[in-house]
């Protein structure tokens, strides 16, 4: 399989001031679009050129001689789902189910929001934080660099990038300047809660 660079569902300048065209220009056509080379450079003519995504992560993930071969699947997984999580004119109130199941699980919605701005502020060095479903439950982790909760048996419905490049521009060194605009201005809840079921 050939993977490709999948369209955003909104125009570089959408997402604009929260997350600059500059920001997205970048980060989109050139980190995401390097991973996606080099996943397609790795596994050419391997037994793996066949394999979806998802089984090209989780094999390479238990074989220390595939790093690179997971780095960059990983993070095309990731940035797949990053970019659908957003939306312009994003965060707002949560629809009624997926917030239901946030409060049962995490107390309030504030303290969900507090949790998961708290992962991607603790998370040292480049990497994610997540929302993602484990055992029927609703659970925030971070993962450092390209590894996702995949690995982990959770499924993410939520993933924010703390990797540098996506908040260096626009935010500088403030990077929970930037995950508070991304909790309140940019999630796209509706997708969110999609994944839910
Ligand atoms: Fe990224």
């Amino acid at each position: 399989m050939t993977f490709e660079l999948p369209k955003l569902d909104y125009v570089n300048n959408a997402l604009s001031p929260i997350m600059s065209e500059e920001t997205l220009e970048l980060h989109h056509g050139k980190h995401h679009q390097t991973y996606i080379t080099n996943l397609n450079n790795f596994i050419k003519d391997t037994d793996l050129a066949n394999s979806s995504l998802e089984d090209i992560i989780l094999q390479s993930s238990k074989d220390e001689s595939k790093v690179g071969i997971f780095n960059n699947a990983s993070q095309h997984w990731n940035h797949n789902l990053f970019w659908k999580c957003m939306k312009p004119k994003g965060g707002g109130k949560i629809p009624p189910k997926l917030e239901k199941r946030i409060i049962a699980d995490f107390g309030s919605v504030e303290k969900f929001k507090t949790d998961f701005k708290q992962a991607g502020i603790t998370q040292f060095g480049s990497g994610w934080c997540w929302l993602s479903k484990c055992n029927g439950k609703l659970l925030v982790t971070k993962t450092a660099n390209a590894a996702n909760p995949l690995i982990d048996n959770m499924q993410p419905i939520l993933g924010c990038d703390v990797w540098e490049h996506s908040y260096y521009i626009d935010y500088r060194n403030r990077r929970p300047e930037y995950l508070d605009k991304f909790v309140e201005n940019l999630i796209n809840w509706e997708f969110v809660e999609s994944l839910l079921d």
